[in-house]
Parts: C-alpha cells; structure tokens; sequence
C-alpha cells in the first residue's frame, strides 16, 4: 500500500490517499483539542494509543456484526480505512448523566439511565456542532430516514457491544461520541474513531476518569490515564 498525498487535517488525525481510490490512510496525532478548538494542547502517546484502542473496539464491533471503516492497522499510528463519504453528524449515546446533558438539563454526573439516551449535532465547527432532530437533519438533507433508522439502530448495538466489553475491563461506559460513513457502494459503516478523546469512561470502582475529561477539565494525569485504557485493553485481547 503506498501513502499519497494528505487528503485532509483534522484536530486529532491527518488523512491521506493511497494508490487504492477506495482506501485511504488515517494518521492519529498527539495533539488535543478541546472547547471547539479553543484549547489546545498535546498528550504525549495519545496518537498510538487512539489508534490501538480504535482498532480494537472496531475489530470487536465488526466481528459482532457491526460495519465499520476499519481494513488493517499499518503500524503504531496508522490505520487503513475504507473511503467513505462522511455523514455531517454526531451521535452520543449516553448511558450515564455527564458533560454536556448535566449541563443542559442541570443535573449531576452520575445519573445512571434505565435504558441509553441517544441524541444527533450537526457536525459543523463554525455553528458549535448544534444539537438537531431527525426531522431538522432530514430538511437539511444530511440524510435520509431511513439511513437515520439504520444509524440509530447501528448506535445502540454498538452501544450493547461496547458496555460489555468495558464491564470486562472494569470501566464504566459513560457516553460516547460515533461517526458513520458511506462506502462508494451506499452502505452505512461505522467510521472514525472509539477511543478515550472520544468516549467517557470511568474506572468502575472507583470512578476515576479515564479519558479526555482530565485534559477538558485541567485535572492532570492525563497521560496516565489514557496508558491506563490502553493497559486494561490490552490485557484481554
Ligand atoms: P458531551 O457531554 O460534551 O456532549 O459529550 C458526550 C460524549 O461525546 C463524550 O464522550 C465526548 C464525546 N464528544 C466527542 O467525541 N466530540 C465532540 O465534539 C463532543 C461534543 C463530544
């Protein structure tokens, strides 16, 4: 597989083209970002880490019958992925009250759900990622009903997949943060990344945060934390 051109620079990964159309290279960086981009800073390991730790977590989904973007890790920091079309949406699924649904609605952390929330933004910086429903992200043609059935569906499942696995490590699935994507063919598959810029997890135990809660937060221990995640993974692989 050759490397081609960078495609494209986001806040926490670069993309670029191979000599396959349909697959690309995703190279995940150190740096981090938080606030929409207002704070910046950098998290040494994070790049390998997020990478391991996505790669696993997508093996798991698609050995579970979830689609995803995922074909092969090429080394410490860089995944092969298929190429798709992103769709411009963000979609939490919540098991716990934390962050942004404390704040919203005034509620403490902590709150353990009956059954998983899920909500959609609308993945555009300039506006904040505004929250939206289906029926504003049907009139806005960022998809269609049916493909918002499919990627809710897909959400939950991997929801039930993810909550599992963590228990087996000790951790709290808190809520998380999913991306899907459309291959050249139409198919909706699960893309981007599952890690700990992009998940909340907790130490079950003890509560402890385990994720980029300590870098938002200015809690310290950040490295440590992310190597924790990455440790606990590691051991039941
Ligand atoms: P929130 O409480 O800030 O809405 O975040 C919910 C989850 O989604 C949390 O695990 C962090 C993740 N997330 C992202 O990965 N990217 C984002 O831009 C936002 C807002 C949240």
């Amino acid at each position: 597989m050759e490397k081609r051109e960078q495609l494209y620079e986001g806040k926490a990964k670069k993309v670029y083209c191979t000599d396959d159309p349909d697959l690309l290279i995703v190279s995940y960086k150190d740096d981090a970002t938080a606030l929409n981009g207002k704070k910046r800073g950098s998290i040494l390991g994070k790049g390998a880490i997020n990478n391991r730790i996505t790669n696993a977590m997508m093996q798991l989904l698609e050995k579970n019958g979830i689609p995803t973007h995922y074909v092969r890790e090429l080394n410490d920091r860089e995944t092969l992925v298929k190429k798709v079309d992103i769709i411009p949406l963000e979609v939490i699924v919540r098991n716990i009250s934390a962050g942004h649904f404390a704040s919203r609605y005034g509620v403490k952390e902590g709150i353990v759900f009956d059954d998983p929330t899920i909500e959609i933004s609308y993945k555009n910086d300039e506006l904040d990622d505004p929250l939206l429903n289906a029926s504003h992200a049907i009139a806005l043609k960022l998809a269609t009903r049916e493909e918002l059935d499919t990627i809710k569906e897909m959400a939950l499942r991997t929801n039930a997949i993810l909550k599992e696995f963590f228990r087996s490590i000790n951790v709290e699935l808190v809520d998380f943060k999913l991306e899907f994507g459309k291959t050249s063919d139409g198919r909706i598959v699960l893309a981007d990344e599952i890690s700990p810029d992009t998940c909340r997890f907790w130490d079950a135990t003890t509560h402890e945060k385990l994720d980029k809660d300590r870098f938002r937060r200015d809690m310290g221990g950040i490295e440590d934390a992310y190597q924790e995640m990455m440790k606990r993974v590691d051991s039941v692989l």
